[in-house]
């Protein structure tokens, strides 16, 4: 299991299959730009995905000329998230107050001389402001991308010159304020001038003692005091509780826009997004509230016919920064309240049902400017009729294209994964490289991607990663090749790692395995491949040096021949 980005087998198209791929992967690509979001899917289109099958060059080129007109213009860079983006854009880095810094600055190395009073003497005591001042400078040194932004109290190791402390930082490349926590031991001795210096550190989240401290306990309603001790170094930062309502009259305050399930429910991960931004930038234009179904259900790239129903959207993405960025209601929720009042409470049912006030709306061709004046409380869309007529996105195509925006910025990844980006980097110590190796169906397509093949084997690999990527160094190959030994003539010039090597990160005693066990239904969760994907593509953005297929490794276009 180990594809991800190249769609899975070129379905058996029974007409003109060299014209669907085409169009197929040349308006793919254009929505692989716009997409941003588990970008390195997105680069190539998923042929097994029925949308490109059934529906041909209709969906295509609408597809592709709403994009153009779409507000979320890309650039040139591919690797990008909406979050990302946001830190992508000019460093003017307007650094808001970090969130509950527990100790933030400290005394500086002037201020924390430890000559008088032969405190240097082991063993010292890790409480003095030397120490972690001399932490701090050895991070500014060896982090420069990260911004700590807060320390928590350094405490004794496991041998005297030892201390450990624990600490919150972010990324630079993230312009989510999302924190992460890491802590390690530190070897110190006293230095020049007074100071403490730091000769050692542990590797990412070495200091124990340091680490389980706090966490959980401070979570209020959150798990029981005498959950696991796992659970207590589980993320307390991330909620994403659903939001309730709370009493009749605030829900028949507001005004809902509710999207039925359509066509687009088991499809791919892009065509989810597309279509699921549209719902949300049409109540964005409505100014109404959406009333959006956590339980998602997404095709393999890789295998059509697996659909994997029931999964949570807050495996995938941030619902805590969607809560903040958009109004929404969660759809079972909305469906308890407005049955419960909406319920006579004498007489005739009749009578009663206007309570709230439903306009059903039951085709796309109902445009969002001609509900725009509607007053009902909720607006109810339906999508029946057969594919492609029953996607939500059509809501969202021809002049509508012009007053419907999508919310791009709305989405991020989930923090839950990037808790596991964030242990992949801290692994190699923030200091790695990496190369981003497209295969699969590309590789095979000799048609479209005639060097392809030939330019990401393991020979032309080892021929070109030698020139640009010194010895030795960490190198974090993102890739949808499957077979796990096929880069292995990396292995003598450089130190490889791919994301199957950080597989306890996921496993069944891992941190990511307790958190989203509990979205799972109770049911093991399981690391799909939209989740390698998104994990993969955050790894090779972290990177210092990133080496692409497309311009770097081979001359062949992204999209196919001839289309670049
Ligand atoms: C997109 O914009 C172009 C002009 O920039 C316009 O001609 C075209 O009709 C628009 N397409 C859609 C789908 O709105
Ligand atoms: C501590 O360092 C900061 C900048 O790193 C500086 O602005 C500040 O003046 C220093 N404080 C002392 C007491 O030296
Ligand atoms: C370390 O210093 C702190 C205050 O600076 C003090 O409270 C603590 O008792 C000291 N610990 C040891 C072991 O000396
Ligand atoms: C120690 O202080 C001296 C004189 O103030 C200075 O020249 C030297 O650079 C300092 N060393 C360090 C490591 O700060
Ligand atoms: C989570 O967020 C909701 C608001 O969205 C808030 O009411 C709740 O108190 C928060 N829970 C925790 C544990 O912070
Ligand atoms: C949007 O709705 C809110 C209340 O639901 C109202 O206060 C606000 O004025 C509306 N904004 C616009 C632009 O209609
Ligand atoms: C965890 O996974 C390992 C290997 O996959 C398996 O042997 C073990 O039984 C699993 N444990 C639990 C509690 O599921
Ligand atoms: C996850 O939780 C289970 C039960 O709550 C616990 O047995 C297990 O140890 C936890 N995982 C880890 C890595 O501790
Ligand atoms: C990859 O290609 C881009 C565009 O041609 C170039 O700017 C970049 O330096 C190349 N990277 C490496 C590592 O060669």
């Amino acid at each position: 299991m180990k594809e991800g980005y190249d769609g899975g087998a070129m379905a058996e198209s029974p007409l003109g299959q060299h014209l669907v791929k085409m169009i197929g992967n040349v308006c793919f690509s254009f929505f692989a730009l716009s997409v941003l979001i588990f970008t390195v899917i997105a680069v190539t289109y998923q042929p097994a995905d029925p949308w490109f099958d059934s529906t041909k060059a209709l969906v295509s080129r609408s597809f592709s000329q709403t994009l153009s007109n779409s507000t979320f213009q890309t650039d040139t860079s591919l690797l990008t998230t909406a979050e990302d983006q946001a830190a992508a854009a000019p460093s003017a880095d307007p650094t808001p107050p970090p969130p509950s810094a527990t100790l933030l600055a400290g005394p500086n190395a002037s201020s924390a001389l430890l000559c008088d009073g032969g405190e240097g003497d082991l063993p010292f005591n890790c409480s003095h402001p030397g120490v972690l001042d001399a932490i701090r400078r050895s991070h500014a040194k060896n982090f420069k991308s990260l911004i700590f932004i807060s320390y928590e109290s350094p405490v004794a190791g496991s041998s005297p010159d030892r201390c450990e402390v624990a600490w919150w930082f972010r990324n630079r490349r993230e312009k989510s304020w999302r924190r992460y926590r890491d802590y390690r031991w530190f070897v110190l001795t006293p230095g020049e001038n007074c100071t403490f210096k730091v000769t050692n550190v542990g590797k990412y989240r070495s200091g124990g003692k340091a680490g389980g401290q706090n966490r959980r306990s401070k979570v209020a309603g959150g798990a029981a005091p005498n959950s696991s001790p796992l659970l207590k170094v589980a993320d307390a930062d991330i909620n994403d509780t659903i939001p309730v309502v709370r009493s009749e009259s605030e829900f028949k305050k507001g005004r809902y826009l509710y999207y039925s399930r359509g066509g687009d429910y088991c499809k791919g991960m892009n065509h989810f997004l597309w279509s699921f931004l549209c719902g949300l930038g049409e109540a964005q234009f409505l100014n109404r509230t959406f009333v959006m179904d956590l339980s998602i259900c997404l095709s393999s790239s890789t295998n059509p016919n697996k659909k994997d129903e029931g999964k949570d959207f807050r495996l995938y993405f941030d619902f805590e920064h969607l809560k903040e960025s958009a109004s929404i209601v969660e759809e079972g929720e909305f469906l308890r309240d407005w049955k419960k009042w909406d319920q006579p409470s004498s007489g005739g049912k009749k009578q009663r049902r206007q309570s709230i006030a439903v306009r059903k709306v039951a085709t796309y061709k109902v445009t969002p400017m001609q509900l725009k004046k509607d007053q009902s409380t909720i607006l109810w869309r339906q999508f029946p009729g057969p594919e492609p007529e029953n996607y939500w996105y059509r809501v969202c195509e021809g002049r509508a294209a012009n007053f419907v925006h999508r919310p791009w910025q709305a989405i991020w990844k989930s923090k839950r994964l990037m808790n596991v980006v964030s242990q992949i980097a801290g692994k190699m110590d923030w200091n790695y490289d990496a190369v981003h190796v497209v295969r699969g169906e590309k590789a095979m397509n000799k048609e479209l991607w005639p060097n392809l093949d030939g330019d990401t084997s393991p020979d032309a690999l080892v021929d070109k990663l030698t020139k640009v990527i010194q010895p030795r160094r960490n190198l974090y190959i993102a890739t949808n090749e499957p077979f796990y030994h096929y880069f292995d003539k990396l292995r003598s010039h450089f130190t490889v790692h791919l994301l199957d090597d950080f597989k306890d990160l996921w496993g069944n005693q891992s941190e990511w395995y307790n958190e989203t066990r509990e979205l799972s239904d109770g049911r093991p969760p399981e690391f799909d491949e939209h989740m390698r994907v998104a994990v993969d593509t955050e790894v090779l953005y972290r990177a210092k040096t990133r080496v692409e297929t497309f311009n770097n490794l081979t001359r062949d276009c992204k999209n196919g021949i001839n289309s670049c």
